[in-house]
C-alpha cells in the first residue's frame, strides 16, 4: 500500500498508460479523480478501479481547456478533500513534417501536452501545496529526447513538456513539491494505433520494428509505465526532484 490515504487527479485515465496508472495506484491505496475527454473510456476504467475497491470518480475534461481545468480540481477537492498527486499524463497525438502542420494543430498539441499540464499545475498548486508529500508527474516521451521522422509537432510537444518538468521542479522545491518526468518508449496503446493510421505503414512490420528498436526485443505494456509513475509519486521518491525516468526497454541507450 505504497500509496495509502494519498489522493491523486490523473489526465488521460480513459485509456492506456493512464488506466494502467488508476489501476496500480488503486491497488497501492490511493483514492482517485479521472479527467479525460473520453467519457466511455472514462466510466470503463472508473469500473475497473472500483472493482479494486478504491475511491474513483470521472470528470468529462479537456485539458486544453481553462474552464475545464479549473472544474477538474475543484471536483476533485470536493471529492477527495485534497490533492497530493497529479499526474499528467493526456496527450494530443499530432503528427508530420512542418509544412503538414497547420497553426491550429500547433495550437492543438501545444495546448492539450503543454499548456494543459501548466494549467493542470497552476490550479492545483494551493492543495499541492497543502499535503504533506506533493507529487506531480508528466508523462513525457522518448520523443523529448530524440527526433524522429514526421514527428515534428508531437516531438516539440514533449521536448516541452520535459523543460516543464525541470522549470516546476526548480520553482516548486521550496513548497515541499516533487516534479518528475516519464519518458516512455513504444508501448502498445490505442496511440500506437492512432501513429499507424498517420503512417499508413504495414502493421506486423511497424509493431515489429517497434520491438525490435529495444533491447529487450518487445514493446512496452501500459503496467510497465504505470509502476515508474508509482515509484515517483510515492514517497519512496522523496529525494528525486527534476528528473526523467526513462522506460524504453533500453531502446535509447
Ligand atoms: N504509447 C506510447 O508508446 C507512448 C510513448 C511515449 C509517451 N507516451 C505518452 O503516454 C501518455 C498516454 O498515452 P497512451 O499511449 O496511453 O495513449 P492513449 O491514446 O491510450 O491515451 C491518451 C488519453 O488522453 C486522453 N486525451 C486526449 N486529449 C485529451 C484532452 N484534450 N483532455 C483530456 N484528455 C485527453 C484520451 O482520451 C486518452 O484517454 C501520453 O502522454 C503519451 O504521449 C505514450
Amino acid at each position: 500500500m505504497r500509496l495509502q490515504s494519498k489522493r491523486a487527479l490523473i489526465t488521460g485515465g480513459a485509456s492506456g498508460i493512464g488506466r494502467a496508472i488508476c489501476e496500480v495506484f488503486a491497488k497501492e491505496g490511493a483514492s482517485i479523480v479521472i479527467g479525460d475527454m473520453d467519457t466511455v473510456g472514462g466510466q470503463e476504467t472508473v469500473e475497473l478501479v472500483k472493482a479494486l475497491g478504491a475511491q474513483v470518480s470521472f470528470i468529462r475534461t479537456d485539458v486544453s481547456k481553462e474552464s475545464d481545468v479549473q472544474n477538474l480540481v475543484s471536483e476533485t477537492v470536493s471529492e477527495l478533500g485534497g490533492i497530493d498527486i497529479l499526474v499528467n499524463n493526456a496527450a494530443a497525438f499530432v503528427f508530420g513534417k512542418v509544412e503538414d502542420v497547420s497553426r491550429s494543430d500547433w495550437e492543438k498539441v501545444l495546448g492539450v501536452n503543454v499548456i494543459g499540464p501548466a494549467q493542470m499545475v497552476r490550479y492545483a498548486l494551493p492543495y499541492l501545496k497543502l499535503s504533506q508529500a506533493g507529487a506531480i508527474v508528466n508523462m513525457a516521451s522518448t520523443a523529448s529526447l530524440m527526433a524522429e521522422p514526421t514527428m515534428v509537432p508531437y516531438g516539440s510537444s514533449k521536448g516541452a513538456l520535459f523543460q516543464l518538468t525541470k522549470c516546476l521542479a526548480m520553482d516548486l522545491a521550496p513548497d515541499g513539491i516533487r516534479v518528475n518526468s516519464i519518458c516512455p518508449g513504444a508501448i502498445y496503446t490505442a496511440a500506437t494505433e492512432k501513429h499507424l493510421a498517420f503512417t499508413g505503414f504495414d502493421r506486423d512490420k511497424f509493431l515489429a520494428q517497434c520491438a525490435d528498436e529495444s533491447l529487450m526485443k518487445r514493446m512496452g505494456e501500459p503496467e510497465e509505465v504505470a509502476f515508474a509513475a508509482l515509484f515517483l509519486a510515492s514517497d519512496e521518491a522523496s529525494f528525486i526532484t527534476g528528473a526523467h525516468l526513462v522506460v524504453d526497454g533500453g531502446a535509447i541507450v
